[in-house]
């Protein structure tokens, strides 16, 4: 390969090789900053376009790379780009639902099937996965990611790297993963997207960077920069994040993308005073391609000729363009992945929707309920009601573009096909989505997912109430539309959109069993609906097969099993909300408690609150209403006493092994996720209260019991000190460390052990 490259490298111009770089834009240009798509065939021709969107039919995409490999100057194949968010055609659950299943390996063979598909479609590169940390539920980009643990999604970036890439990337069935977005997008201010994110080097190498660290030791093959800036230097232009730190310090080779026009955006973030020097910036900076602002092919010739920057740093950048297009096999087989046939045997297979049908199940969640699932099938009559009950075009959730809604059962389909003939379900939408025009205008942006009923919300909830008047349980379908959740998608209100509260507030009424099936790209603020319903299974989005899923849970064919990858907040006033909170120097479980009349009652009956801790929260309590871990089903599940095989480990490769059992003492077999979590109480810098070190996923029949051990070493128990982003120091420091067990970051069991440097 290397010979290959040099000796084309040796033949290139400076604007061949600077072509490489150049990824413009097509279609509909959505920010105004970018490239046009017109003229592309001549530019192609000229050497100017190193890659380019494969969002249209294969007959165009081969005439185009036809155009590259016989007329270019150099014949060098163009890389085909996408994003391959959750699937391809066949959709699979949200990054944030698939992150519920606690299951990499599942999540492993969902990618797996994704690059198949998107391989036949001509697709060479993913822009996935997304491994921004997200704390923030207002943030809708949280959909897209893997939630708010580093370890957790740490997981499931080394799973969709290996699903998408396989074992040799030129293979007809992998695609070119994309690590996104380097780093900190998911911390942005006030969870509005694009904003400014502050946060300290310790932060970004303890929470931030670990899952794009797994990814870069996975092999992944690219790495995306964030649009934001990181306290004061736009990412697209931060040297020391780029050059110094993932080149330098994590020796990565790949290619480093820009964003959607992000390079062109230094101007508007007040780094660069023209298109010119934002190429400079981001050139230096680390930045290989630039995607879609043309600001590379229109500036770096005179950067170069002014001498600011090296010809052997643009043949560095070209060099990494072409050895991933060789890796990828493209100058063997350019057209690879340009063939219908192959695409119509390889998209939307039985065996891909069966995949389909197994995750969206694992990813829903089961957060509360009492009872009343699985609900019975024998002659019983099911209200289905709520705005999502029936939405084809709302299935599959934000960031699938391969997506045909036509594919997806809907939960109606879904439910009826799982009946049969053995009862009933009346079937009434009961409330739109919003009932704001303009809203629903912005949420049909990319085409009408719903349509605001002529019928006023009055009507339709009293239809929906007669409705249930009828049946024995009201299953109702509600939140948000696929596109309240993804990019430039922020709420500032985290409840049930539009008149969704007061349907069910009419539905409560009946005095029905009232079981919700949530359906949103981020943690909902349920408060009330925990209060008043019987029932609630967060559905996330579930792609194509999620009406048959949810379905199979309601009904009890398959017992649900996720937990959630994200804590769901009780309103968005207390965002960013996560488990691993600082103890701070007046913590809640020490000095306060977080309960509802928590203040202290004197003899004489006067309340006194505990200044500072207690009395600093006004309105409800600070914990989260369903905490990060927290899932259940309907089996039950026993936990005995926590074990450690011996009280302190000694040095860098001694192992302490902590053992749980965890018996199934209900009526039905089912999966429990058991979850390690790790403090240290005392550590040169304050470190949270607890973190996720390891979890196991168990099936266990009723009656049935297993031990369930973790191996813990030093390496469970450092951290990173940072004062600077590109050195990072890990340390393990000696002492003492509470080791916990449990079901969830809240129901743990726990245990002391100590940690001494080896003598
Ligand atoms: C998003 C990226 C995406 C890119 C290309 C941007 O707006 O931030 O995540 O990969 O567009 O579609």
């Amino acid at each position: 390969m290397a010979d290959f490259i040099d000796d084309l490298l040796r033949r290139m111009s400076l604007a061949d090789k600077i072509g490489q770089l150049n990824h413009p834009g097509i279609g509909a240009d959505t920010t105004g900053a970018g490239t046009a798509a017109a003229d592309i065939e001549t530019r192609i021709r000229r050497g100017e376009v190193g890659g380019l969107s494969a969002g249209f039919g294969l007959e165009r995409l081969a005439a185009l790379q036809r155009l590259a490999v016989d007329h270019s100057p150099h014949r060098i194949p163009l890389l085909f780009t996408l994003d391959v968010i959750h699937g391809h055609r066949t959709v699979f659950p949200l990054p944030l639902a698939l992150a519920c299943s606690w299951d990499p390996d599942l999540v492993r063979r969902t990618a797996r099937v994704a690059a198949a598909e998107a391989a036949a479609a001509g697709v060479a590169l993913a822009w996935a996965p997304m491994l921004d940390v997200a704390r923030d539920a207002r943030w809708g980009r949280c959909a897209e990611g893997f939630g708010e643990d580093p370890l957790l999604a740490g997981a499931f970036a080394r799973a969709v790297v290996e699903g998408y890439q396989g074992r040799d990337l030129a293979r007809p069935d992998s695609v070119m993963a994309c690590a996104k977005h380097f780093a900190g997008y998911g911390l942005a201010e006030a969870g509005r997207d694009y904003n400014a994110v502050d946060v300290s080097p310790f932060r970004m190498h303890n929470v931030v960077l670990p899952p794009f660290k797994e990814a870069v030791a996975a092999g992944v093959g690219a790495v995306m920069v964030g649009f934001h800036d990181l306290a004061g230097i736009p990412c697209t232009a931060h040297r020391q994040l780029l050059k110094g730190l993932l080149r330098q310090r994590w020796g990565f080779d790949g290619l480093i993308v820009s964003d959607y026009t992000a390079i062109a955006e230094l101007v508007n973030h007040g780094v660069a005073a023209d298109a010119r020097e934002a190429a400079f910036l981001a050139f230096t900076a680390g930045v290989d391609i630039d995607l879609v602002s043309g600001i590379y092919l229109d500036h770096l010739p005179a950067l170069v000729a002014e001498g600011r920057i090296a010809a052997a740093e643009i043949d560095a950048a070209c060099r990494r363009v072409l050895r991933a297009k060789f890796r990828l096999g493209l100058f063997s087989e350019p057209l690879r992945g340009l063939d219908e046939e192959r695409k119509d045997a390889a998209t939307l297979t039985p065996e891909h929707r069966r995949l389909a049908r197994e995750a969206a199940a694992k990813a829903c969640v089961l957060l509360k309920n009492n009872g009343v699932l699985p609900l019975a099938r024998a002659g019983g009559v099911i209200a289905l009601v709520g705005p999502l009950a029936d939405s084809r075009a709302n299935m599959q959730g934000t960031w699938a573009v391969a997506a045909q809604p036509s594919d997806s059962a809907t939960i109606l389909e879904g439910m009826k096909a799982a009946l049969g003939e053995r009862g009933t379900i009346l079937h009434a939408k009961g409330a739109n989505i919003v009932d704001d025009p303009n809203v629903a205008a912005r949420l049909n942006l990319f085409g009408e997912t719903f349509a605001i009923d002529d019928r006023s919300p009055e009507e339709m909830i009293a239809e929906a109430v007669a409705c249930a008047g009828r049946a024995d349980a009201v299953v109702a379908c509600v939140g948000e539309a696929k596109e309240h959740s993804g990019e430039s998608s922020t709420r500032t209100d985290l409840g049930l959109p539009g008149s969704q509260q007061r349907l069910l507030e009419a539905l409560h009424r009946t005095g029905k069993p009232l079981v919700l099936v949530a359906l949103s790209g981020r943690p909902l603020a349920l408060e009330w609906e925990d209060r008043h319903a019987d029932a609630i299974l967060h559905a996330w989005f579930g792609g194509t097969e999620a009406g048959n899923a949810i379905a199979d849970l309601l009904f009890g064919d398959i017992n649900p099993s996720g937990k959630l990858a994200m804590s769901f907040p009780r309103s968005a006033g207390q965002c960013p909300i996560h488990y691993a909170e600082a103890p701070t120097g007046r913590p809640i479980d020490k000095i306060g408690i977080d309960v509802a009349g928590d203040a202290e009652v004197y003899g004489d009956g006067r309340r006194v609150f505990r200044k500072f801790t207690t009395a600093c929260r006004l309105e409800g309590a600070h914990t989260p209403l369903y905490p990060f871990g927290h899932g259940i089903g309907y089996s039950k599940f026993r936990y005995g006493e926590l074990v450690l095989d011996k009280p302190a480990l000694r040095g860098d490769r001694d192992v302490l092994t902590a053992t749980i059992t965890v018996r199934n003492i209900g009526a039905l077999p089912g999966e429990e996720i058991v979850q390690l979590y790790i403090g240290d109480p005392v550590a040169s810098r304050s470190r949270p209260v607890r973190e996720l070190k390891a979890f196991r996923k168990v099936t266990l029949q009723p009656g049935e019991e297993r031990a369930v051990s973790f191996d813990i070493t030093a390496a469970d128990l450092g951290f990173f000190r940072a004062e600077r982003l590109d050195e990072p120091e890990e340390v393990c420091e000696p002492g003492l460390f509470r080791i916990e067990i449990g079901r969830s970051s809240q129901q743990l069991s726990a245990a002391t052990i100590e940690w001494q440097a080896a003598a």
